[in-house]
């Protein structure tokens, strides 16, 4: 549990809504670094379990450790102060303001403003977004949105990024874009993804192991391969086409 390589540890965890069990008993440890992927049909829970990983929901059971230090209690800014961090299913700028206010936001939890506000301009170069610092968030097409609020995630100085269905409006070209950049970002700054998507080459293709959520339970964990020919998860999510299409 104090191992340095685990950056996460979650185990038992359960959310109830009423008499709805959204999460039931889930288990996993993600390693420092790793590309994970969180699979499922609609409403199994994946979005809830971010939300529980945030404190933004509390959970009903089980426990999460950041770094083997539980985050039991937390506030969502307290848990972003502990290096997690979400995007949303549904992207949430301030529209009125422009781009470079909104994704500067992310810095002032740890940093003065004019220390926000360079950081702010480093990570729209780095997500490719510094061309339209300045313009209102409003006038953003959806995949400018997607990275401006990826560049505003990161201004938190993350040490795990959380996104959920980040790629579900984009076109193949800009879904690439978005795939290279989670690469670059584990390689060069080291930070660890946690990734629900729907869309299976993607999530194939990036993540180094999955985990596959059905009913707010995991039904299954390992890498692409073993995954795309999982009996269970080929009948409760995947279908055949795709198991073939990865060779089973
Ligand atoms: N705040 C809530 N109150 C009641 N039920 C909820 C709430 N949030 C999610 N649920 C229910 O929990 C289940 C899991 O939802 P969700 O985590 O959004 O699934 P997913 O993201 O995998 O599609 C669904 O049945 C959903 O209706
Ligand atoms: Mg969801």
């Amino acid at each position: 549990m104090t191992d340095q390589n685990n950056i996460l540890h979650v185990s038992g965890l359960t959310k109830r809504f009423g008499g709805l069990t959204a999460v039931n008993g889930v288990d996993f440890t993600v390693r420092r670094g790793e590309l994970l992927g969180l699979i499922g049909p609609n409403g199994a829970g994946k979005t809830t379990l971010f939300n529980l990983l945030m404190g933004l929901t509390v959970p009903s059971q089980g426990e999460i450790l950041v770094e083997g230090q539980p985050i039991k209690g937390l506030k969502p800014h307290q848990v972003c102060q502990r290096g997690m961090v979400k995007t949303f299913q549904n992207v949430a700028l301030f529209p009125d303001l422009t781009v470079l206010d909104n994704v500067l936001t992310g810095g002032l939890l740890r940093l003065s403003l004019a220390q926000a506000n360079a950081l702010a301009m480093v990570n729209l170069e780095k997500v490719g977004m510094s061309h339209i610092a300045h313009k209102r968030a409003a006038d953003l097409t959806f995949p400018e949105k997607a990275l401006v609020e990826m560049a505003r995630a990161l201004c938190t100085q993350p040490k795990v990024v959380l996104l959920d269905e980040v790629m579900a409006a984009l076109n193949e070209s800009e879904m690439d874009h978005v795939l290279a950049l989670i690469r670059k970002l584990r390689q060069d700054d080291g930070i660890t993804f946690l990734v629900i998507e729907h869309h299976m080459r993607a999530i194939m293709n990036l993540c180094d192991r999955i985990l596959v959520l059905c009913f707010g339970q995991k039904i299954a964990e390992g890498n692409p391969r073993e995954i795309s020919q999982n009996p269970e998860v080929i009948s409760a999510y995947l279908g055949q086409d795709l198991a073939e299409e990865h060779g089973a």
